[in-house]
């Protein structure tokens, strides 16, 4: 059901201290995407009537990424806490909007059913507020829920507030809020600065609608975790590793078998299809997409790749924006870069870099070779240590290798240069002319063999050595010149001079 009644307001103005760092806190990285826009999608879902973000610090860049993703932005300058950052949501807030959920721009590890469960908990509850709490082992720190003896939620007391009693509650705040707009905005007004900090907290927005009786109500996560904000690079470390486990689970629950899931690290937006077996120690980043029945080696990084079915990555490749066809193998230790497209049953193999080349079905090169803006035709053969050599120190030029295609090892290959189907081109060759079909390309310094010469050279070399060996001894017994130190005295003698 979509809430057209709701505008939902996040609140990421404030500049994250304790992380120690340049970067505004909502932009650092976990589990593959900023916080925020894990928190922009988790909030997507509930089909809003608007979604506004507050940014402060570092407004520009945070703007810039909220609307990437379809949020609007509101800047709040200086931030004067996050009562403060709702007086200023709410000129942008629409006039039809009759409730606020306000969510904190860290809070990456929300989903949206909460979200949802929470909204719902507030209309049905008719509440003027609604808080969503958690319980957690560990609330130091925290805002603490205060209820009455009836279990309604009395007040929000903020960690150094807290009496000894107050200190053993474990339901925290999550600073994740919905309200009622009307009755919100008259107690915005009059919010004064009166702590420690010289801030608007929204807490006591909270507070006065508890005493002027009007309805608040807490709703508990179901899951502690996902109220979890990010104040230092331990809870980003935290929050990253949730989002990697959650991620981990969800394709073995979908029929991806993981080694050690704990080892690997998969984003958010990656999909891996049946069967397929990923190793320890995989990273699969940014947009990657595997296909069904690959196998995934041990400490092989794939970023925004798109692999087929049947695909076999052997150990600690690293391949980045490209694509691999089904029944091909790469690796193990292969290097594809942007643009290498790797058809089907076509193998590399270790310590190949492949660059922006297409590398036709069943063609192969499996070992020691730079294939950089080339084509490699079908079922040709690259030979150990070939080289493209694309880059004339001023442009690119293109390789193209013709359809079965042999090519000796430790051959160079001086683009733009063609080697027409079916040829053959010599070990050790390097070619800059083209190479004609069914031909054999020769370019090397032809061989000469000089009958006995090694023998010779070992003779003349014994006797030099022995001429020498003679001479040393004849010096070894005459007396050896020892150039002595001058004595103590003699030195100063001359230093006096
Ligand atoms: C807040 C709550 C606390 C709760 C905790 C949960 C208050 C007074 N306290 O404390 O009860 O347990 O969150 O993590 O609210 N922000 C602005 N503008 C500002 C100030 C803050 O946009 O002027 C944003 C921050 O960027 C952040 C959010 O509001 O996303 C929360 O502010 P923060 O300072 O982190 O509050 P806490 O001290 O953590
Ligand atoms: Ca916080």
């Amino acid at each position: 059901m979509a809430a057209t009644d709701t505008s939902i307001i996040i609140l990421a103005a404030g500049k994250g201290t304790r992380m120690r760092s340049d970067l505004a806190k909502v932009l650092h990285l976990a589990g593959g995407c900023t916080l925020i826009e894990h928190v922009i999608r988790a909030c997507r879902p509930l089909k809003p009537a608007q979604l506004l973000v507050v940014v402060g610090h570092q407004s520009d860049e945070v703007s810039a990424v909220v609307e990437a993703l379809g949020a609007e932005s509101v800047r709040q300058q200086p931030q004067r806490g996050t009562g403060h950052a709702m007086q200023i949501a709410r000129r942008a807030i629409r006039k039809s909007a009759k409730l606020a959920l306000v969510v904190a721009g860290d809070a990456a590890l929300l989903r949206p059913e909460t979200l949802e469960a929470m909204l719902d908990t507030h209309r049905r509850g008719e509440a003027a507020a609604t808080i969503l709490s958690a319980e957690i082992a560990d609330p130091s720190g925290y805002g603490r829920i205060v209820r009455d003896s009836e279990g309604r939620v009395q007040a929000i007391v903020e960690d150094k507030s807290l009496t000894t009693e107050q200190r053993s509650i474990r339901e925290v705040n999550s600073a994740i809020y919905c309200f009622t707009l009307e009755k919100l905005w008259p107690r915005l007004s009059a919010l004064r600065p009166d702590n420690a900090h010289r801030e608007l907290y929204l807490t006591d927005a909270i507070a006065m609608l508890r005493q002027s009786n009007e309805r608040v109500l807490a709703y508990v996560a179901p899951d502690a975790n996902e109220v979890l904000g990010c104040n230092t690079r331990a809870h980003l470390a935290d929050i990253d590793r949730i989002f990697r486990a959650r991620k981990s689970a969800a394709l073995m629950d979908s029929g991806v078998t993981i080694y050690l899931p704990e080892t690997v690290l998969i984003d958010r937006d990656v999909t891996v299809g049946q069967d397929t077996i990923i190793e320890p120690g995989v990273q699969l980043l940014g947009r990657t997409r595997v296909g069904a029945q690959c196998r995934i080696g041990t400490g092989s990084i794939l970023h925004d790749m798109r692999v087929d079915d049947h695909v076999a990555i052997f150990p600690h490749s690293n391949l980045a924006s490209s694509h691999v066809a089904p029944h091909a193998q790469v690796g193990p230790f292969s290097r594809l870069r942007p643009g290498a497209e790797i058809r089907s049953g076509a193998h590399v193999g270790n310590f190949v870099e492949v660059k922006k080349s297409v590398i036709h079905e069943g063609a192969k090169a499996m070992h020691l070779s730079y294939l950089g803006d080339a084509s490699v035709g079908r079922g040709a053969n690259i030979g150990a240590g070939t080289i493209t050599c694309n880059y004339d120190g001023v442009e690119k030029h293109e390789t193209k290798i013709g359809d079965g295609v042999f090519i000796g090892s430790d051959t160079a290959l001086v683009a733009p240069v063609k080697i027409g189907n079916g040829a053959y081109v010599a070990a050790g060759s390097i070619i800059t002319e083209n190479v004609p079909p069914d031909a054999l390309g020769v370019a090397r310094g032809r061989q000469v063999n000089k009958p006995g010469w090694a023998r010779a050279r070992r003779r003349m070399l014994a006797a030099t050595n022995h001429n020498l060996k003679r001479s040393s001894k004849r010096k070894s017994r005459s007396k050896p010149k020892v150039r002595r130190r001058p004595s103590k005295s003699a030195r100063r003698a001359r230093r006096a001079r």
